[in-house]
């Protein structure tokens, strides 16, 4: 599978290399340009390249990882995602304080920014240097994915699956991101659930 991402700080390259690992391919774009990320590339290996924005449409899936803030412009030079499997992986945080929008959930935001997209909300919940290292844990942490389109999130599980982790699917975009957001069954856990509690956890609530 061709994995895009829009963003290429932290969380691109923290998952990147898990998933060339798993034999993906990746692109990486971000606002600065391809060269700018050629020694990215030549150190994650020939199944990695810089591309720009819109060449992101040549990925299977389109992994938004910028910034909140960012994330409109960042989008509006890509250009139109119809049909194409986006992940976001994004929170409305900047510089650690929460982006006050409203009722809506975050990804009811971003679905606007995606029109006809095949949205999956997915990596949201663990801190970015735990997603680089699932494959450690003796009991697989749990990841939660919430999205409309069944074939959709059927991907994005087993690109969870190739993280080491356990997807744990919390039904659609909206409702099911709730479940896991602050006051939902699956949040104020000191630890991160394993796919076993966080299942319990679910099965308990209906
Ligand atoms: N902190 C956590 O543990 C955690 C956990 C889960 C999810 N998240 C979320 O994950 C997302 C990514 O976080 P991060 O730490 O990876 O961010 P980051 O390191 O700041 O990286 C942001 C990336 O976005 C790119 N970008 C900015 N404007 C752009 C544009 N107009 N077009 C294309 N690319 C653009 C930047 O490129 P340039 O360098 O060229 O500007 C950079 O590569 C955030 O929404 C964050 O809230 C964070």
């Amino acid at each position: 599978m061709i994995i895009g991402f829009l963003g290429a700080g932290q969380m691109a390259q923290t998952l990147a290399p898990v998933w060339l690992r798993a034999g993906h391919r990746v692109l990486l774009a971000n606002s600065r340009g391809p060269a700018s990320l050629a020694d990215l590339v030549a150190t994650l290996g020939p199944a990695a390249s810089a591309v720009t924005p819109p060449e992101l449409a040549g990925a299977d899936v389109v992994v938004l990882a910028t910034r909140w803030d960012q994330l409109p412009k960042a989008l509006a030079g890509v250009g139109p995602l119809t049909g194409k499997v986006v992940v976001d992986a994004t929170n409305n945080f900047v510089d650690d304080k929460l982006v006050d929008i409203g009722p809506r959930g975050s990804s009811e935001v971003v679905a606007e920014l995606v029109p006809g997209a095949r949205l999956v909300k997915a990596f949201n919940h663990l801190l970015i240097r735990r997603l680089g290292t699932l494959h450690d844990h003796a009991e697989p942490l749990a990841l939660y994915l919430a999205g409309d389109d069944p074939a959709a999130k059927a991907v994005v599980a087993g690109l969870i699956r190739d993280l080491g982790g356990v997807p744990v699917d919390t039904g659609r975009l909206v409702e099911g991101a709730r479940r896991w957001a602050a006051g939902g069954v699956l949040s104020g856990h000191d630890h991160p659930l394993t796919g076993t509690e966080a299942e319990a956890l679910l099965a308990g609530h209906g």
